[in-house]
């Protein structure tokens, strides 16, 4: 089997990525371990910003979104309590769409004509220095795809990264010592933004996916089970982290879905190595706090798709070649948003009684500060690329 371009990982970014090439007519296939039904299970992200909306028109897979999308004007802070709303549309003139990443990745399914393959065991990328091909196995039989190039968009676990020589990569990285325990159920969101909560006992995130449905995050330490949650502990720790209206609105119910994430920053450099390129989790990760992940995704293989174009129509290789470059330069910017939205919210048990003030301070200057939110709410909607 030949294509031009193969794509490991049926993820957000591989999918797009498929997607906008296949408009261009580049040839690719897309290899993914798992099976649809599993990827689309997986619940994540729910926040696009409008250059993610942007892309979903461009692939033409932005109908449903534009129907059922929630546009979210600004979003609440809460800091023991006290409540500051960042007014997106009033600071910066923009606002960010609430839809969930399952969505994106249904639509982008749905559309999808090219070839995916999908429980592909064993995947392995071979001579990207060289004639570049993929492996895997499929009931029980080894299978191989010549390319032009390979795309790794398999996510943070995936095996394009880790097939890269060591001494090409270079690493950074920041492990938090605690992860969100996250809840989906179907009552009406507490309140029609979403709510950013610090409090002693950790941080909660009170977030949506429809007017019906709604997602629930509070912080727990790092060797947390989820086994130990039952629907009513996570409810009432929930409601002790809002402020008391919020906590009284909450409507609970039975969870339908129930895990909990770690968080980490990461960044592998550069994105390039031969011909093979890196996008999205495969090359870096943010704290979920700034609701970047997804969105640094989309951008990756925007900047990557548009560079194929380039190459394969205009027979120009500079797309390709800046293309790492390009990339790490938001990504970096998003990557210190993320971190520092976490640093804003969460409990630190390392920094103590200093650290809470400076938590309070920086709580109270934003609150104060019409410049402080500017900077907030640029970020939050999303940088220009
Ligand atoms: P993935 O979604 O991880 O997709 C990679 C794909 O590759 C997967 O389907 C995987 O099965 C496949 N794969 C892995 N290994 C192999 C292999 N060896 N061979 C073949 N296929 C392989 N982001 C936001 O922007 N906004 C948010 O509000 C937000 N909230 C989040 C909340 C939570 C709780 C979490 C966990 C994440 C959140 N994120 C958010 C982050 C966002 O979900 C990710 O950044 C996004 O999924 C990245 O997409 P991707 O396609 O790069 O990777
Ligand atoms: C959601 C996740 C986030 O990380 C975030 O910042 C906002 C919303 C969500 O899953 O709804």
């Amino acid at each position: 089997m030949r294509t031009q371009v193969a794509i490991i990982g049926a993820g957000p970014a591989g999918l797009m990525l498929g997607r906008l090439l296949d408009l261009a007519g580049i040839a690719n296939v897309i290899i993914e371990r798992k099976s649809a039904e599993y990827v689309l299970g997986r619940i994540r992200a729910g926040v696009l910003e409008q250059g993610s909306v942007d892309l979903m028109e461009r692939a033409q897979v932005a109908s449903r979104l534009r129907a059922e999308g929630l546009v979210h004007h600004g979003t609440d802070l809460s800091f023991d309590g006290d409540r500051l709303r960042i007014d997106f549309t009033k600071l910066v003139g923009k606002h960010v769409t609430v839809y969930g990443q399952t969505e994106v990745t249904r639509d982008l399914m749905e559309a999808r004509e090219g070839n995916t393959i999908y429980e592909a065991a064993n995947v392995a990328i071979h001579d990207f220095d060289g004639s570049p091909s993929v492996s895997w196995e499929q009931d029980g039989v080894t299978q191989r795809l010549d390319c032009d190039y390979i795309a790794g968009c398999d996510g943070y676990h995936g095996v394009s990264r880790a097939s890269v020589p060591q001494e090409a990569l270079t690493t950074f990285e920041r492990t938090y010592p605690f992860g969100w325990l996250g809840i989906l159920v179907d009552k009406p969101p507490v309140a029609h933004e979403l709510i950013y909560a610090h409090h002693e006992r950790g941080f909660a995130l009170c977030s949506q996916r429809s007017n019906v449905r709604s997602r629930y995050y509070v912080q727990v330490p790092n060797d947390e089970k989820v086994e130990n949650w039952s629907d009513e502990r996570f409810w009432d720790e929930l409601r002790r982290r809002l402020n008391p209206q919020t906590a009284e609105a909450l409507q609970t119910g039975p969870s339908i879905e129930k895990s909990i994430a770690p968080l980490r920053s990461f960044v592998a450099e550069p994105l390039r190595f031969g011909k093979l390129f890196l996008a999205g989790d495969a090359a870096h990760i943010v704290p979920p706090t700034g609701a970047k992940g997804l969105n640094l995704a989309m951008s990756d293989v925007a900047m990557l798709a548009d560079a194929m174009i380039e190459l394969y129509a205009e027979k120009s290789a500079a797309g390709i070649d800046n293309y790492s470059q390009r990339a790490l330069a938001r990504i970096w910017k998003a990557e210190r948003f993320s971190w520092w939205m976490t640093s804003l919210l969460h409990t630190f048990p390392e920094t103590g009684r200093f650290g809470r003030r400076i938590q309070r301070a920086e709580f109270d200057y934003l609150r104060g500060s019409v410049a402080a939110q500017q900077v907030l709410a640029e970020n939050y909607v999303g940088l220009p690329s």
